[in-house]
Formats: structure tokens, sequence, C-alpha cells
């Protein structure tokens, strides 16, 4: 057990020596949880395989799963990848700071233990000012997977990260829920046509808007294919899961409606604690057990930005069963869509 040391930033004049304390902890091979936009990460000097190993232990996780490497500004990249495709130039400069990570071929001072073994390294540099200036202070990459425990849902919050990671690194940096809500999108520019791998923060129009063509790696917004092997190898794990199992309902508005109501009253009647996983809208059409507002469908980024949150509250409210509303869209949702399925196992109801 480690003696975890939370350190709370309130935006006043001691934030900086927090900040440096934290940088200290990474430069000396200690794990810093710390804030970012998109979820709270686990982090540690990313060129060292021992404290590589530490983060596997730490977070409780299989160490084919490569992380991702966080820098703070453009030259970082330069000496950890073999080289820079003129696309991801264009690319950069347009999203970066921000949820976007991009795959390179790495060079060799990318330890295999951050890939998982891949010729290939994830980069990625954070907009969130406080975990900018911790990888800058720092002064080296900063490899950080969300710092959840492996198999639970991302953590938003500092009482997530508390929650999941109190004696298991040395300090937990506390700030405010992070504004994204979901993890950063992945793409894999070492192919002619970018990949997406994981839907994320920035969007595939986004992407396409900018750059004319990309493509999006095959099943990730279907249902889960026996023989499907995604490229981005942390997707095929079930994570981001509840306790209780998760099924989603898909349609036509009130049919998803009807058919979430007719399962509630036989869960029910079977004893069951239900949670239901609703939008805004739709909340007044259900009165059987623990019903919860995803956010407005008009706002999907406030859906993005609660959803891991809303899963474990479910937790803590020890339902059963949940059921939750399927979602549709092109933009941010197509990011929400894949958590939802994961965290639901791929089990989809369409009505
Ligand atoms: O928003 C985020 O990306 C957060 C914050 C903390 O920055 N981090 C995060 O890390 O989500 P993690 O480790 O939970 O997810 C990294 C994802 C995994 O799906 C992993 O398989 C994929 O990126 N990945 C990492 N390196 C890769 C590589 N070389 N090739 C393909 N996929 C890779
Ligand atoms: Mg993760």
């Amino acid at each position: 057990m480690i003696n975890t040391l939370i350190l709370k930033i309130t935006g006043d004049k001691e934030d900086e020596e927090k900040i440096e304390q934290a940088a200290q902890e990474l430069r000396r091979g200690g794990l810093v949880a710390f804030p970012t936009e998109t979820v709270y990460g686990l982090g540690g000097n990313g060129l060292d395989p021992h404290v590589v190993d530490k983060i596997y232990k730490a977070k409780g996780r299989p160490s084919d799963n490569p992380m991702i490497l966080h820098i703070s500004s453009r030259e970082e990249i330069d000496p950890l990848v073999s080289e820079i495709p003129p696309i991801a130039e264009k690319i950069m400069s347009a999203f970066w700071p921000g949820p976007l990570t991009f795959i390179f071929n790495k060079s060799s001072i990318v330890p295999e233990k951050v890939t998982g073994g891949l010729n290939t390294v994830a980069i990625r540099m954070p907009s969130h000012p406080l975990a900018k200036k911790l990888i800058e202070k720092s002064g080296m990459p900063i490899a950080a997977p969300s710092a959840n425990l492996s198999g639970k849902p991302s953590p938003t919050k500092a009482k997530h990260v508390i929650q999941d990671l109190m004696g298991r690194v040395e300090i937990i940096l506390k700030e405010k829920q992070s504004t994204i809500g979901l993890e950063s999108t992945v793409l894999d520019i070492t192919s002619p046509i970018p990949v997406i791998l994981r839907p994320g923060g920035i969007t595939y129009q986004q992407i396409k808007e900018l750059i004319g063509k990309v493509e999006i790696d095959k099943g990730i917004m279907e249902d889960r294919k026996k023989d499907f092997k995604p490229k981005a190898p942390g997707m095929k794990y079930t994570h981001y899961a509840p306790n209780a199992p998760m099924t989603i309902i898909q349609g036509p508005r009130w049919k998803v409606i009807d058919k979430i109501n007719e399962m509630a009253d036989d869960y029910t009647a079977q004893g069951k604690h239900i949670g239901i996983l609703a939008v805004q809208e739709n909340l007044e059409y259900y009165s059987k057990g623990t019903i919860m507002s995803a956010g407005s469908r008009d706002k999907p980024e406030s859906i993005a930005a609660n959803l891991f949150d809303l899963l474990r509250q479910f937790d803590e409210e020890k339902v059963d069963v949940i059921l939750a509303e399927g979602i549709e869209g092109q933009g941010i949702e197509m990011a929400i869509i894949n958590r939802m399925n994961k965290a639901a196992g791929h089990k989809i109801i369409y009505v």
C-alpha cells in the first residue's frame, strides 16, 4: 500500500508548489493521477519501463494494452517517433492541444513496455492547463492511461480516481470535473489514409472536413463480431462496465420507451431493482426503478460529459440491471454510442 497524497488544486497561489511537488514525484519515478479535459489520467515516466510496469500494476491492466504518451509542446514529439507524415502536421495544428491522440511509428527510445510490443506509439498533447503544466515541469513524456481500475468506467471526477486508486499511486491531483468526459479520439496516421481507432472528442466530421479522407476502424460502431480484431488493443476489452449488466434499447423514440417500460415491469415483477438511463426529454415517461437523466438530446456534449459518472452512480445505487436508451448521431454521439456499447458488452435490443 502506498500512502497516497491528495493535493487539491484550488486556483490560488499554492497551486504552483503542488504542481511542482507532483512533477518532482514523476521525476523520481512515482505515479501521479491528474485531470485532463477528457478524463483523469494515471501518469508516470513514459520512458522508464519500470515505471510503466508500476502503472499496469496500479490499474490492474493487461500489459499488452499500450499507453498514450502525453506531451506539452510540439517539439517533444520528434525524439519519440521515426517520422511525422505531412498530414499529421496539418491535423496537429488544427486540433492540438486537445482530445486527439495520434499513432506514429515509434523511435527506439520508446520502450516496448509502453507500446505493448507494437512498433507504433500513441501521443497526445492535452489542452487542460494543469495537465500541460505538470507535463512541462516534469520534463518528460508522461505515459497516462485513464486513472480507473481496469474494467471500471474512466474517471471524470477526482472522487472516481480516489475510489479506484487510493493506496495505489503517490499523488492524486484533485481538480474539477473533466469537461469532455470521454477519452480522446485515437487516429492512426501510419497508413496513407488516416484511420480512427477510437471515436472521441474530435469527431469524424471535423477530421474529414480538414483532410478530406479519413476511415473508421471496422467494428467500432458495429456489434462485436466474433472475428473482429480491433487495431487499438484497448478496444477489445469490455471496459467502462458498471457492476450491473446493461442493455441498450435502440430504435424510434416511442418504441424504445414502450420496450423499456415493458422490460421494467418484467424485472420489477421478478423483484429486481432496475436502473433506467434516459435523455432528459423522455424522463417523464418512466416511473419504475432508479431513473437517471443522461442529459438533453439536443446537447450531446452534456451526455458525453456525464456518462461515466452516471454508470458509477448506478453502481452506488446497487441496481441489478440497467436499461439504457440508445442514441443516434454522427458527431460526438459516435463516441457516446461506442462507450455505451462497450459498457453494455454489446447487448443491444433493436425495436
Ligand atoms: O483521453 C485519453 O486518451 C485519456 C487521457 C488520460 O489522456 N487516456 C486514455 O488512455 O484513454 P487509455 O490507456 O485508457 O487508452 C488508450 C487507448 C487504448 O485503447 C489503446 O489500446 C490505444 O489507445 N493505443 C495506445 N497505443 C496504441 C498503439 N500504438 N496502436 C494502437 N492503439 C493504441
Ligand atoms: Mg482507459
